[in-house]
């Protein structure tokens, strides 16, 4: 449980710190701009007030208000509107000279009420995009203030610094969050996903039949190494499965290799002759199957086909089998019984290839004109084409008991003469090939069948 949750875990504490890390950004966005925010009211405020502090301690004439270049000069460009206001709303100086002796009521800058109310101590109004501070102003040695300096300041300024401030630190939170869970997929893909690309790698190569195969382990005892070791383990296990396998097959080869020995030595007992030519066959007819390339696997069922294909004569007579005359039809309808005697013989021989249909059909021909079933073309397996071929050249280059050897290019002559009609083009073609290499010539008879 434990290997197999910490690689979650890990994932889980990546995220809960991204999680972590919003929600404190968040928070500590919305203190520092708030205290931003203020920082810039309280200045703006600040300077808004400031002319009023200024009457008071004699440094500003109240003249001044009415000269807007030196009202700028102390509240810096945002200037809108500067006035002195009598205790009674009524507009005693102005930067604007139509607005002296008005009510400030009438004018609409604020009410009566308000004046009166901000009189005890400096007051500011905040509107949708000015400020005005109101700053009660004392005679010398009064209590009670006798004017109000009003002035009206712009504070788009203010506003656009509090958003650029704003937008600089919600900028610098998404980055840092990127930068945070950046790291955390990168660490991620270094730890998991470059590993699961090593593991189905070496699955890719195990497939593709390379059985060694194994996938590099990283000791970090989490999901990924439990899949790691798994998939070795199980690997390790197929590999053993396979020799052990393989193992087993070859002894089951070399059983079978040795029953086709022990048939074929069966059939030496009784004549020679024959094989002899079934060895002789076996060899010519591989070569041709090579030629023609079979697969291996095909190549295993003709060789041992052709090692076997006159065991059904072990039925036919010695005196027919060796009688140095021509024979009758009757003698030759025994010999050409002898594809269903192999065939009864080997049937029920759990062979991995077909070799008892084979033997049976190695004495038909393409035309039909063969026995002992006279099928046709494709009718006839292509080993059973093979074995025709190298049948008949191997007999035809062989002495017999009623003539000598024919010779090799009577043997190839008379394949030549029926290709097509009697024998396959392609086997003929290829056993031509072979048999006219100068190199070519058939084993002695005396070799052993395992050669
Ligand atoms: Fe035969």
């Amino acid at each position: 449980m434990e290997r197999r949750g910490r690689l979650s875990l890990a994932w889980r504490i990546g995220f809960a710190i991204v999680l972590v890390e919003s929600v404190v950004l968040a928070v500590l966005g919305l203190i520092y701009t708030q205290r931003f925010a203020a920082a810039v009211d309280a200045r703006v405020e600040s300077q808004a007030l400031l002319p009023g502090r200024l009457f008071n301690t004699g440094v500003l004439r109240f003249e001044a208000i009415a000269d807007p270049e030196t009202m700028q000069q102390v509240v810096g460009e945002q200037l809108v509107a500067g006035l002195i206001v009598s205790t009674a709303g009524v507009i005693l100086l102005a930067d604007h000279p139509a607005m002296v002796g008005r009510d400030v009521a009438d004018v609409g800058l604020f009410d009566r009420e308000a004046l009166l109310s901000a009189a005890a101590a400096p007051s500011v109004q905040q509107r949708e995009k000015s400020i005005i501070a109101l700053t009660p102003i004392y005679a010398t040695g009064q209590t009670t203030p006798q004017f109000f300096s009003y002035v009206e300041m712009d504070t788009s300024a203010a506003l656009a610094e509090k958003t650029a401030n704003l937008g600089l630190f919600i900028t610098g939170s998404v980055g840092t969050l990127l930068a945070t869970s950046f790291i955390i997929f990168l660490s991620f893909r270094l730890l998991v996903l470059r590993r699961l690309s090593r593991s189905v790698d070496a699955l890719g190569r195990f497939e593709g039949g390379d059985l060694s195969s194994r996938v590099p382990v990283y000791r970090s005892r989490d999901e990924v190494f439990a899949l790691e070791k798994g998939i070795n383990s199980m690997a390790a296990r197929v590999e053993r499965t396979v020799a052990e396998l393989s193992a087993s097959l070859n002894r089951t080869e070399q059983t079978l290799e040795a029953t086709v020995k022990v048939l074929a030595n069966a059939v030496a007992i009784r004549d020679l002759y024959t094989e002899a030519h079934q060895r002789r066959v076996a060899e010519l007819a591989v070569r041709i199957g090579e030629r023609l390339s079979l697969s291996d696997d095909e190549l295993k069922g003709l060789r041992v086909s052709a090692f076997l294909h006159d065991i059904g004569k072990i039925a036919v007579p010695v005196e027919i089998l060796t009688k140095p005359k021509r024979l009758t039809g009757v003698e030759f309808s025994i010999i050409q019984n002898h594809p269903l005697v192999a065939y009864d013989i080997l049937r029920d021989v759990p062979f991995p290839w077909p070799v008892a249909r084979i033997i049976r059909q190695h004495h038909e021909r393409l035309d039909g004109s063969g026995y002992p079933d006279g099928i046709s073309g494709d009718a006839i397996l292509v080993e059973a084409r093979i074995l025709a071929v190298a049948d008949v050249v191997e007999a035809m280059t062989s002495d017999r008991p009623y003539r000598p050897g024919l010779g090799m290019d009577r043997a190839l002559e008379e394949i030549k003469s029926k290709r097509c009609v009697a024998y396959d083009s392609r086997v003929v073609d290829a056993c031509i090939a072979i048999c006219s290499d100068p190199d070519f010539e058939f084993a002695e008879r005396g070799s052993s069948i395992t050669a």
